[in-house]
């Protein structure tokens, strides 16, 4: 009989978890094209608390031995200690959980070997990503509500300043300052309840899928997700495999997010000119040129505008990989990871960027206010108060063409001309139109809801409080991980009962 044994092929420099059937080595090239471990390494803690689990599971469902499963759990917990260090170096292998399990058996040898009963790298791939971007879901909704405290501050500080509002980059009505800044508050507020949906459906187990079928071992999945702290289970293997819905949703979340900071950067750049003149940055969020020595540039804010891009390409890729794709797991896939990390940099990045650039920037009112002037932004008040005194509309849109273009030829502003006037165009038009077109009277009347009134506003401030503390009380009312506390803390028993069982 031919010995089926043969020497253990996964013991070569580059590891693999695999070998018996076949008879050459990976074309070094191939091996290097394929290898996921240049980027999949940031996948390590989840990687290894994932296994943690599963070891203890293994070992309390009487799958392996209670004393390898301790074994196999006391080394995981140092190779964790040990990367988290630094005195472990994350190199020589074809992916992360190889990497992990030859780590495992170089520390603890044939123990090791049983790790990977009743599992495929395909549920532990998902399992990874979802418990990892977990993770960075609360990490970036923690940013996102820090940045709406900021412009939230920045709005309460400028209370009572009016700038210029505009349609068509035009200027249209005036509106507050704080109204302004709020429109944004409320964005991010949106993409936060995107980032908490997409949470709830990245937090389901699929580990126990194995390869695409299920496992035929009496496992214990619920145990795995109660010491992961995932609050439900896949319910059907294939898709536990193959889905990365959970990774687009996060994608769009930041996409979202991004393209909102970016129209906010955009307008920091445009208000930051000569031109407009609105803000000055602070020096330390802008640059200089090499060449002309009087520049004083927003790179921050045009990169962040720039980033949104970038963003959007991550979500195109990772639509694009899951388009057409058979079921069930695909080596695609693997290429899912770096379009999520790209995502979760670029928004983590930009999220403190902007905070910095409007956590120092100065409101300049006088630019502000000159800006009110010429623009003839109170002329709808005069055409609302004919209207509301009887005359239709299209007639009382007609005459305030006529009060403008008169007001223009004679170089003065709407409030600047006398009620005398005013009746002379319309015996209509009272003394209290003149208040009613200066840029405070004409704002004190948007008291619509989500007006730009100032009580309005006062009234949004304190929803907009509402949301966030909502937000926050989310953040603190997540399950803590129980393996990750068992991680730090030695002495756990494997073989032991789960907790809160
Ligand atoms: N490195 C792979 C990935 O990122 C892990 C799963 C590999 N599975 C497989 N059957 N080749 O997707």
């Amino acid at each position: 009989m031919p010995d089926a044994r043969g020497p253990r092929k996964e013991d070569s420099v580059t590891a693999r978890l695999w070998g018996g059937r076949f008879r050459g080595e990976p074309d070094p090239q191939i091996a290097a094209f394929t290898t996921s471990l240049p980027f999949d390494q940031r996948l390590y803690r989840a990687d290894i608390l994932g296994s943690i689990a599963h070891a203890t599971m293994l070992g309390r469902s009487g799958i392996i031995a209670p004393d390898e499963a301790g074994r196999i759990v006391q080394g995981l917990r140092e190779i964790l200690g040990e990367v988290d260090a630094g005195l472990l170096k994350i190199e020589g292998a074809e992916d992360i959980h190889t990497f992990v399990e030859s780590a495992l058996r170089t520390r603890i040898g044939d123990a090791a070997r049983r790790l990977h009963t009743a599992r495929s790298r395909n549920d532990q791939v998902a399992t990874d990503l979802r418990f990892y971007l977990k993770g960075e879901i609360v990490k970036i909704v923690g940013r996102t509500l820090a940045l709406q405290q900021v412009l939230l501050a920045l709005a309460e500080a400028h209370s009572s300043v009016i700038i210029p509002g505009y349609t068509h980059l035009q200027r249209a009505q005036p509106v507050l300052l704080s109204h302004h800044l709020l429109a944004y508050v409320w964005m991010l507020h949106r993409d936060v309840g995107r980032f908490r949906d997409a949470f709830a459906r990245t937090d389901a187990l699929p580990l126990g899928a194995a390869a695409l079928a299920g496992t035929s071992y009496p496992i214990d999945p619920q145990l795995v997700a109660d010491l992961l702290g995932f609050s439900s289970l896949c319910e059907n293997s294939l898709d536990a495999t193959a889905d990365r819905d959970f990774a687009v949703e996060f994608v769009s979340a930041a996409a979202t997010l991004m393209v909102h900071l970016s129209r906010l950067a955009g307008e920091i750049v445009l208000w930051a000119t000569a031109e407009f003149g609105f803000v000055e940055l602070l020096d330390a969020v802008a640059a200089g040129s090499s060449i002309m020595p009087q520049k004083k540039n927003p790179d921050a804010a045009e990169l962040v505008r720039g980033k949104a891009g970038r963003v959007m390409g991550d979500l195109v890729t990772l639509l694009s990989i899951l388009r057409g794709l058979p079921l069930a797991y695909n080596s695609d896939l693997q290429e899912d990871k770096e379009a999520v990390f790209d995502a979760v940099d670029s928004t983590n990045a930009s999220l403190q960027a902007m905070g910095l650039i409007l956590h120092g920037i100065r409101i300049n009112t006088e630019a502000i206010a000159a800006r009110l002037r010429g623009g003839f932004m109170g002329a709808t008040e005069i055409a609302d108060d004919l209207a509301r005194r009887g005359m239709p509309f299209r007639d009382a849109h007609e005459l305030v063409g006529r009060i403008v273009l008169y007001a223009q030829e004679q170089g003065r502003e709407l409030w600047e001309l006398t009620p005398d006037e005013y009746r002379e165009f319309s015996p209509l038009l009272d003394a209290s139109v003149v208040e009613a077109t200066t840029p405070a009277g004409a704002v004190a009347r948007k008291r619509s809801h989500g007006g730009t009134a100032p009580e309005r506003v006062q009234e949004q401030v304190q929803a907009v409080r509402g949301a966030l503390t909502e937000n926050l009380s989310w953040l603190a009312s997540l399950p803590a991980v129980p393996v990750e506390r068992e991680a730090a803390a030695p002495g756990v028993q494997p073989g032991g009962r789960a907790p809160g069982r």
